[in-house]
């Protein structure tokens, strides 16, 4: 081990890393099924970016109209313009009624309609009836869902008795013979170092955001699971796929939840038109976000944008009920006073498409199980690893997700995962030990950072490869714009080399973890835009400009990207899973994209 460095030891039969929703739903199912569990995450809980999620969870309760979790299947489906997994949005759609429920009697403080059930909202995508017309599926508390399921399951996770390692990054999976053996920490506060032997790691670290300069995730959304996994030498997924929201705040990038438009809201250029009418004439507004996205983008280029500089739009909430306002959507009431300076019952709010979800990420099957592909076999799982959340792509939401679909992604397969490992694990089994030279090169890691004396500083670095993202890998995408940031972000890996730390301590460096949390991201970065540049169609959020069709023939495959030491990424692919769970349902077949 490299000199000065101690390790302290620690024994589970689960360590899930990252506190959001997914992490907590696994812990707590994983400590609900007897087994020794901890939670290692860089945040507080309830700090987790789960908190910020604002509109809703889908589950097709039919509490305002009849519904169908047939229809929630479809709608899924289709909004992921076919590339997910039918299999795994069967086993979420099917399950999410029962998820909030739990949720329900666990304490998460739902609206409720007149008569005492949980309210449910409209959202863009879903629909009644296999595309007939929008529906209310999401439930809200409020608009602040995400906050309120949070603080529910971090109580419920405490009430099981997870053990909980508070402030405490970590750094990297511990693999032997292709097998994930547990996880290494530093924990922020003292600098101590800490080694998690396990018979399951659970990743549930969330997106990766922050590879842009505009994002609505928070800063601490750095992709960390994903670097581990890159460095594992496992492959990320569908990494091409990056959703915008229609409706960051002009500016800040703030999140204005799509409930807004579910209540009502719309959307208008400078010349005061309703645009959407256009493009989406039947849902208008509530389209889904890829489709609201592109039409914003165009309506901008085409210099129909609204401000002085013709770059935004408006949305309009103004012709609203205050009370309806006050009472559904006191979150953004004070996030556009805030950050746009708007009082949004009497005055639009300048929006913009804004960076908000990775459909990408570590490769799962519906278990949370992480595949990799060994061999001619696609889905061969890597033992001892599992991941769930943003984090993973298990895949359900395909080449774009639809709006209150990832609340109720991390509840489903968080809930998963702590069957899966109840069902396989034995409580306090004994464990082989540790090969000794565990973790010695995640120490070699961290001290080459830790005494980094290079002449770029990481903000510098990471600057960069924020503008290169927001540019060249963005809305509308070329072979031009892509390859120009493939060559950007292939600089900005080389500069890592040249890096520049100043603090050399051991206790609260954030100079070290901002340097940590880019290393993680600019690898995804790198395998975004290279696998974005390689795939040549039009499907979901990756609007191709020079191949704007999809293109099932040849592209109706996940892609699968890895990357090696010295920079360069490796594609291959995986088929899309066209099954179904079960004989209750057929599997639905593509078709044309129509709005
Ligand atoms: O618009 C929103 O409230 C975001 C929801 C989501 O991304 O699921």
């Amino acid at each position: 081990m490299t000199a000065a460095y101690t390790w302290n030891d620690h024994t589970y039969d689960v360590v899930v890393v990252g506190a959001g929703g997914s992490g907590l739903r696994a812990a707590l199912g994983c400590a609900q099924a007897g087994l020794k569990t901890a939670c290692v995450t860089k945040v507080f809980p309830t700090r987790s970016h789960t908190v910020a999620a604002q509109g809703g969870i889908s589950a097709s309760l039919g509490n305002m109209g009849q519904d169908d979790w047939r229809w929630h299947m479809y709608d899924t489906v289709k909004g992921a313009d076919w590339l997910g997994d039918q299999d795994a949005i069967e086993y979420m759609v099917r399950a999410a009624p029962a998820a909030v429920y739990e949720l329900e009697h666990w304490g998460v403080p739902f609206s409720r309609t007149e008569e005492g059930k949980i309210y449910q909202r409209a959202f863009g995508g879903m629909t009644k009836n296999y595309g007939e017309a929008s529906i209310q599926r999401t439930c809200a508390a409020a608009d602040r869902t995400g906050h309120a399921m949070l603080h529910t399951l971090y109580g419920q996770s405490l009430k099981n008795a997870v053990d909980f390692f508070i402030e405490y990054f970590a750094l990297d999976l511990i693999m032997e013979d292709g097998a994930c053996r547990g996880v290494t920490a530093l924990k922020l506060d003292d600098g101590s170092l800490h080694r998690f032997r396990a018979q399951r790691v659970i990743l549930a670290t969330g997106g990766y955001g922050r590879a842009y300069f505009s994002a609505t995730s928070a800063h601490t959304c750095t992709g960390d699971g994903g670097g581990m996994a890159l460095r594992a030498g496992l492959p990320l997924q569908d990494m091409e796929f990056v959703q915008f929201h229609p409706t960051g705040i002009y500016g800040s990038g703030c999140l204005i939840t799509e409930g807004a438009r579910g209540e009502g809201g719309y959307l208008t250029n400078s010349k005061g038109e309703r645009f959407m009418e256009r493009y989406a004439p039947t849902v208008k507004d509530l389209a889904s976000r890829d489709v609201v996205s592109r039409a914003m983008t165009m309506e901008i280029r085409e210099g129909r944008g609204v401000g002085a500089q013709n770059d935004h739009i408006h949305l309009h909430l103004d012709h609203l009920d205050p009370k309806i306002l006050h009472q559904r959507l006191p979150g953004i009431s004070e996030s556009a006073k805030i950050f746009a300076g708007v009082d949004l019952t009497k005055e639009p709010i300048p929006v913009l498409p804004t960076v908000h979800y990775n459909m990408g990420g570590i490769p799962t099957n519906y278990h949370g199980e992480v595949l990799t592909k060994a061999g001619d076999d696609p889905d061969a799982i890597v033992p001892g690893l599992m991941a769930v959340g943003e984090a993973a792509c298990v895949s359900v939401h395909g080449a774009n997700r639809l709006g209150s679909n990832s609340l109720i992604d991390l509840v489903v397969f968080g809930r998963a995962a702590g069957l899966r490992c109840g069902e396989k694990l034995e409580a306090n089994a004994n464990q082989r030990d540790l090969p000794k030279t565990a973790g010695d090169d995640h120490l070699a890691r961290l001290d080459k950072f830790r005494n980094a004396k290079g002449g770029t500083s990481t903000a510098k670095l990471r600057a960069t490869m924020q503008k290169a993202m927001q540019e060249d890998c963005a809305v509308f995408r070329t072979g031009e714009t892509l390859q120009s940031g493939v060559k950007r972000i292939a600089e900005v890996l080389s500069g890592v080399s040249d890096i520049s730390i100043q603090d050399r301590g051991m206790i609260w460096n954030t100079d070290l973890i901002e340097t940590l949390e880019f290393d993680n991201l600019i690898v995804q970065a790198a395998v975004t835009v290279n696998s974005a540049a390689n795939r040549e169609e039009s499907r979901g959020a990756h609007a191709r400009e020079d191949f704007p069709n999809r293109n099932d023939d040849t592209w109706m495959k996940h892609t699968l990207s890895w990357i090696d030491d010295t920079g360069a990424v490796k594609l291959d692919y995986r088929p899309v899973h066209a099954y179904t769970m079960s004989t209750d349902v057929e599997y639905i077949k593509p078709k044309p994209r129509v709005y």
